[in-house]
């Protein structure tokens, strides 16, 4: 595991690069580390929801880009030159440099709440960027987190859309199994 990946946090939801985004990601614990290996949950609503107007209104009506490409692509994050040192099997591709764009605050398609919905990956635009960061620093705050301590033979499973999640780390020299799937949009 590079320093790099080791030593960040990467708020998001899963696979949010795609046209439709998986309705909830399920995460079955088989091997638990004794210490690290939490994963993180943000509320995007509860965040949405206490946002202050200063910040409420700019990203309002906005369109966010979401891109594998700084993570799957032949050379993002996760890339070629990765392939030693990660234990899970990913296949880079060019088609992770695809541009998928979804609604800063959108509607939640089952109960109609508004939430936060982007995450900050690759946009080089020099005015984008600090709203991008202000936004990422709000809506991942403490107040809108919950910490899920996974256990052996624990399902579980989470609404993909108006959550993010990040996962932290902190397991090395200890072994970490758990199987993960996602659940297709309808
Ligand atoms: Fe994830």
């Amino acid at each position: 595991m590079n320093a790099r990946r080791r030593s960040r946090k990467t708020w998001h939801g899963d696979r949010s690069f795609q046209p439709r985004p998986p309705a909830g990601t399920c995460l079955y614990g088989i091997v638990i580390p004794p210490v690290g290996g939490d994963t993180l949950f943000a509320n995007q609503h509860a965040a949405l929801d206490a946002m202050p107007d200063r910040l409420r209104q700019r990203p309002e009506g906005r369109i966010a880009l979401h891109s594998a490409k700084k993570a799957y692509a032949p050379d993002g994050l996760y890339g070629e030159r990765d392939r030693q040192s990660r234990s899970m099997v990913i296949k880079p591709s060019k088609d992770a440099e695809a541009v998928q764009r979804h609604p800063l605050i959108r509607c939640h398609p089952e109960t109609g709440r508004e939430g936060l919905f982007g995450y900050i990956v690759g946009i080089d635009d020099a005015e984008a960027l600090p709203l991008l960061f202000e936004l990422y620093q709000w809506q991942s705050g403490p107040a809108f987190q919950y910490r899920h301590r996974g256990q052996a033979e624990m399902l579980v499973i989470w609404d993909n859309r108006p959550l993010l999640h990040a996962a932290t780390g902190g397991y090395a020299g200890h072994h970490r199994l758990l199987h993960r799937t996602t659940i297709a949009a309808a």
